[in-house]
């Protein structure tokens, strides 16, 4: 596997990683889990709704409504369980993520035309010590990272499809978000637009939550 590029401490970046037909079937499957669990626009804490359309793979998907923010076991609107992550999902976190714990949720989120994310850390997981990986499918964001407070001088940079990225350690929760999506930079996403998958342990892994001998 190439080199990472170290944006800044923490925070690694596998420029085109994945490739072509990866991207592809990625892109289908995420369209096939929306078919069962359909892509919603939160309600933030402030009521407003968020611009980036939303859904998951795996047991847990994120929610969030004007009560706050949680990982959930169900789709909050069909009341169902989230569509199983696929295996090159599960494959690239034993890679790039933890060799000992799997996933439990990858969040889906579909960026059509005039999408952008506000600057956030992610911090709604138990256990920062496990990094986030974020995979890049469609039309390059202008993505956004600082340090580990708001006021941190902060940094931009281009996603583009295939791209994988990492924030761990020192970068795991450094501020960071999307500006916008260069619409029309690529073809991939059918009816236009950017997706992205962020992989992560929400939950304590099985040997952390065991009873002690
Ligand atoms: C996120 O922070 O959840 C999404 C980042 C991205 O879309 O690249
Ligand atoms: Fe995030």
């Amino acid at each position: 596997m190439s080199q990472p590029l170290t944006v800044i401490p923490g925070f690694d970046l596998w420029p085109g990683l994945l490739d072509l037909a990866t991207q592809k079937a990625l892109v289908e499957a995420a369209l096939a889990a929306a078919q069962t669990a359909p892509f919603a626009n939160y309600e933030t804490g402030y009521g407003k709704a968020m611009s980036v359309a939303m859904t998951a793979f795996g047991p847990l998907g994120w929610t969030s409504d004007k009560t706050g923010y949680r990982y959930a076991e169900q789709h909050p609107g069909t009341e169902r369980p989230w569509p199983a992550m696929p295996q090159v999902l599960l494959d690239l976190w034993t890679r790039l993520g933890d060799a000992d714990t799997p996933p439990d949720s990858c969040l889906i989120n579909l960026y059509r035309d005039g999408a952008r994310m506000g600057l956030h850390q992610d911090r709604d997981e138990a256990d920062p010590a496990f990094p986030v990986l974020s995979i890049s499918l469609g039309d390059t964001a202008v993505f956004r990272i600082g340090g580990t407070s708001r006021k941190d001088p902060t940094r931009s940079l281009k996603l583009t499809s295939g791209d994988v990225c990492r924030l761990a350690g020192p970068a795991r929760l450094a501020f960071h978000g999307v500006d916008r999506i260069l619409t029309g930079s690529s073809g991939l996403v059918p009816g236009g637009g950017r997706i992205n998958l962020t992989l992560r342990r929400a939950r304590l892994s099985a040997k952390q939550t065991a009873p002690q001998p």
